[in-house]
């Protein structure tokens, strides 16, 4: 949802705003563009496509400069274009400005400043700040100034930087999109989001809606919307350089699918109490430990409500299934239906927000709205200082380290082992006392998911050393349509599987829970679909009915499920089969097979499977 970098210090920009902006692709790749601070003023160079086209554009021309901005761009006002793209400059080309997010009053500012005798040359509503600001240059304000009193004007969502010529600094704020500074030794930096510049530092400091921050030779300034200077101290991320870099893999996907045992082994890593529960977990042993939500802490929870998108939506809803489990009322809810269309939420009322970049506007939305009730906001996010950490009461961090393919893979696991521990940890706090289940007996209590969660990672190692989706996607490569059924946690599983098909093979898939399928979807099946099955070991005899309803339309159906399960190996077309597990957690050993065919399928058709069209990363804008 575009990526933003500006970079001031000693040595080559060029060099570090293209690397930063090649980090920062997955948040848009429709066009790039940098602005430097040259001797004879601000140069530009900006192109429509990735990274790639832009040095192309740049060729031999290395203009010296130490102090500049960069963009990469995914369209919302205006097509993919050169004149689209970012840097946009004010007529005299004196200011050069990079944005990610919306400005809602661009129109009526633009014909304020046609009015004024300024020029537009591109559709963006991005073009207003830098005309904005020389305005203000005109009219004898210092830099500065200017830019606050062009900030002040514009309505929006924005993380801005600027550049001005005569000026060895980088001007920048933000409201609603993210920004984050970083101090190197030759360098200071200050992008979207933290594998920008990871290369060369990882002291961060996360710049807060409304601040204004200067960088220029003497280093950085933090100031207030009244201009009074911010302390803040910096912060060390977790994350190394290696976490955001290809390495020896074709794409960022396939590395972060194979990377997921490490991942959840982090996840899970000093929160699992194993024996306590063993011993009968006496005293809060034996409750995951969850370091922003001690002990007790939700014990008055008697509901949650999730919000998400996407794949977290997915990861969501997994949550819910594994809630209702231990006889704790949920719901998820796409977060932008939540954020328009809430549903009724109370003081007993926990709303998760699930999100992995913690930047996903809908999701903020959903958040603000849940602020403005009496019910209490939590976000499962994988960054820490994102927005969505620091708007919700609570924070719990999924800790899988950065994600850069564009589809969202070792994520869900993490998300879903951390709802799996966010669960036991209500239901030992007792929170849905007295919620029964439709067959009427209480079932709040935990579930002792502790121990199978420990060896999760080891599991999900067996699948993702498997090759068997990658000759499935192979031999099913000319199908017409893909449907993914489950049920129970299988049901997100199926939801997940058919998302990250379609999203980067671009074929036809969708997910249905498995009971569905005879109640419309059916109409769609012949021998010409594939249908994907997924097996939890729990009601898969219920499902089976289902595959026998696809394979009397002639329908090839090809099983996802535990070693044991022998009936839905032998009623299915194909299995890829998965260790036998805690049937609550067999869907995260499933879906990584999913992932994998999803990847090979992609791979055939030679789509571009870490940049899919249309797509970007981190949606900061509703
Ligand atoms: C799909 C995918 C998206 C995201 C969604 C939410 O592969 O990645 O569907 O899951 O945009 O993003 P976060 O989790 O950052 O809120």
């Amino acid at each position: 949802m575009c990526g933003i970098i500006a970079r001031v210090g000693d040595g080559d920009a060029l060099g570090e705003i293209l690397g930063g902006l090649r980090n920062l692709e997955y948040r848009g790749y429709d066009s790039a563009g940098v602005a430097l601070r040259t001797e004879d003023g601000i140069d530009v160079y900006k192109r429509e496509g990735e990274t790639d086209a832009l040095v192309d554009a740049i060729g031999d021309r290395t203009p010296d400069g130490t102090v500049g901005i960069g963009h990469t761009r995914w369209s919302t006002h205006g097509a993919p274009s050169d004149a689209n793209a970012h840097p946009h400059t004010d007529d005299e080309g004196r200011v050069a400005v990079v944005h990610n997010g919306i400005i809602k009053n661009h129109e009526s500012l633009r014909r304020e400043l046609r009015a004024d005798g300024h020029t537009f040359t591109s559709e963006t509503d991005t073009e207003v700040v830098p005309h904005l600001v020389s305005r203000e240059l005109a009219a004898g304000a210092d830099p500065e100034t200017a830019f606050r009193r062009a900030v002040d004007r514009i309505e929006g969502s924005y993380a801005l930087a600027m550049v001005v010529a005569d000026e060895d600094a980088v001007y920048a704020t933000r409201s609603g999109s993210p920004l984050v500074l970083g101090l190197g030794s030759a360098a200071n930096y200050l992008a979207s989001d933290v594998p920008a510049f990871l290369e060369f530092t990882d002291r961060v400091v996360y710049v807060e809606d409304d601040e204004v921050v200067v960088l220029d030779g003497a280093g950085y300034r933090i100031s207030d919307p009244d201009g009074e200077t911010v302390e803040r101290a910096p912060e060390t991320v977790e994350w190394t350089a290696g976490d955001a870099q290809k390495g020896v893999y074709n794409h960022f996907m396939r590395k972060e699918i194979d990377e997921q045992p490490v991942c959840l082994r982090q996840t899970v890593d000093g929160r699992l109490d194993v024996e306590g529960r063993a011993d009968g977990g006496e005293g809060g042993g034996g409750t995951p430990v969850l370091d922003a939500l001690p002990p007790g802490e939700l014990s008055g929870i008697a509901n949650v409500v999730f919000v998400a998108c996407g794949t977290s939506y997915h990861a969501a809803m997994y949550g819910c299934v594994l809630l209702k489990r231990l006889g704790i009322p949920a719901t998820a809810m796409p977060a932008n239906e939540f954020a328009h269309d809430p549903m009724p939420v109370g003081d007993e009322t926990l709303v998760v927000a699930v999100t992995q970049s913690g930047e996903t506007a809908d999701t903020l939305a959903s958040l603000r709205a849940a602020d403005a009730s009496p019910a209490r906001t939590l976000a499962v996010t994988n960054v820490v200082g994102s927005t969505a950490a620091r708007m919700a009461d609570d924070a719990v961090f999924i800790r899988a380290g950065p994600e850069i393919g564009v589809a969202a893979t070792k994520t869900f696991s993490s998300q879903v082992a951390t709802l799996a521990m966010l669960a036991e940890r209500l239901a030992d706090d007792g929170a849905g006392v007295g919620a029964t289940t439709p067959g009427g007996a209480a079932v709040s209590e935990a579930a002792g998911w502790s121990a199978s969660l420990a060896s999760l990672p080891d599991l999900v190692e067996t699948v993702v050393e498997d090759g068997g989706a990658a000759r499935l996607a192979e031999a099913y490569a000319d199908a017409e349509a893909y449907f993914f059924i489950g049920r129970g946690t299988g049901y997100p599983v199926a939801l997940e599987g058919a998302l990250k098909f379609k999203e980067i093979t671009y074929e036809h898939a969708e997910g249905f829970a498995a009971g569905e399928l005879k109640h419309g979807p059916l109409a769609l099946v012949t021998p010409a679909t594939v249908v994907v099955a997924v097996f939890t070991g729990r009601n898969d005899d219920v499902t089976l009915h289902n595959v026998r309803e696809a394979q009397s339309r002639g329908a090839p159906v090809l099983g996802v499920g535990p070693a044991s399960s022998t009936a839905a190996r032998d009623a299915v077309d194909e299995y890829l089969e998965v260790p036998d597990a805690d049937p609550e957690l067999v869907g995260v050993l499933a879906n990584v097979h999913l992932q994998l065919l999803a990847y090979h399928a992609a791979a055939i058709r030679d789509r571009a499977i870490d940049k899919p069209r249309n797509l970007a990363k981190s949606v900061t804008v509703e």
